[in-house]
């Protein structure tokens, strides 16, 4: 299979990144994260989460966040809502784009929404009904689709079950998760196989946390695979506060430097990019988590 000649990046650093911080970000900082990302030339961010605040306090100021950031023409700003009270939330700021999310794993999910699969899917029917009527786009999360923290192993049936019956509620595009980064490539290879058998490719994404440092590799095996949707977060920022054993994301900007090394498009600004890694590194008291932001700056 050909490699695609373009990708989409869907930054989440904003959120998978911030909502695991032990310190609290200040609202003006999460909202100068977001305007620095859209100058960057990214198409899809993923702003902030509309979950119960007492689950994720980290986040709990999501309304003032998306209120405060300078939307930009040609930018979606999705935000991760777990139920009807989050979405009806993310609408009265004016979002346009929500995104629902659940597991391959009924462990993890159950520590993670205190519900279990199923369960959860009923909770996005009227958030699909409603979306529908509204006019906005939905998009769908499979958590340990490689590996669970609390189950082990994750049968490939049940990534391909939970895809697929989130994909025919009316998701435009499933991004399939390795919450934990346990995945490696032939798996990575094999998981996503398996659900672009059921599910379009076109409507795939993935997203790779990098806990054993496997995320690229596992990227360039689903890439090999046809997918050109790709989450990443800024710094490589991230990680669930409900799955024991998450770090961060794979870095965006490691992404875009691959990517973009292989003569394929992102539309991204990549010494922008990773001078925006940088300072939310600063911002967090630590070194970026991007090894080309750290390569790029040394180089001046
Ligand atoms: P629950 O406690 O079962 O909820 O939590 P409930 O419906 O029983 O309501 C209890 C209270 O929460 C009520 O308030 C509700 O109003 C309130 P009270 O009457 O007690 O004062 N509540 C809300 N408040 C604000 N916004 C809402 C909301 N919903 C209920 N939307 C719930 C269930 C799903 C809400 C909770 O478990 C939750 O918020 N979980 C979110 C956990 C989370 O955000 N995890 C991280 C994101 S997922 C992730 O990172 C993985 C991903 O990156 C992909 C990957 O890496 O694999 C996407
Ligand atoms: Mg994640």
């Amino acid at each position: 299979m050909a490699l695609p000649g373009r990708v989409r990046i869907v930054e989440v650093g904003p959120r998978d990144g911030l909502q695991n911080e032990k310190t609290l970000v200040p609202t003006a900082a999460k909202i100068e994260l977001i305007d620095r990302l859209s100058a960057t030339g990214l198409q899809t961010i993923e702003a902030t989460s509309f979950v119960s605040p007492r689950w994720v306090p980290q986040l709990a100021d999501a309304a003032e966040v998306f209120t405060g950031i300078a939307r930009k023409p040609g930018v979606s700003y999705p935000v991760l809502v777990p139920n009807l009270q989050g979405y009806e939330r993310a609408r009265a700021v004016g979002a346009a784009e929500v995104a629902v999310f659940t597991a391959a794993s009924e462990a993890f999910n159950l520590k993670n929404t205190n519900a279990g699969i199923d369960e959860s899917l009923q909770r996005f029917a009227p958030v699909l009904e409603r979306a529908a009527a509204d006019g906005v786009r939905v998009r769908g999360y499979v958590s340990t689709v490689l590996g669970c923290p609390y189950q082990g192993e994750v049968p490939l049936a049940d990534v391909v079950r939970v895809a697929k019956a989130l994909h025919a509620m009316g998701c435009y595009e499933i991004s399939l998760g390795d919450t934990i980064g346990v995945g490696t490539p032939a798996k990575a290879r094999a998981m996503l196989r398996a659900v672009a058998a059921e599910v379009p490719m076109p409507a795939l994404a993935v997203h790779f946390h990098d806990t054993w440092g496997q995320a690229l590799a596992n990227l360039l095996a689903c890439l090999e695979e046809g997918v050109a949707v790709v989450d990443a977060a800024v710094s490589g920022a991230g990680g669930c506060p409900y799955a024991k054993g998450a770090t961060g994301n794979v870095a965006t900007e490691d992404v875009a430097y691959m990517l973009h090394g292989m003569g394929i498009d992102t539309g991204v600004d990549l010494a922008r990019l990773a001078d925006t890694g940088r300072w939310l590194a600063a911002l967090l008291g630590r070194e970026t988590g991007s090894k080309a932001g750290k390569a790029l700056a040394s180089r001046g």
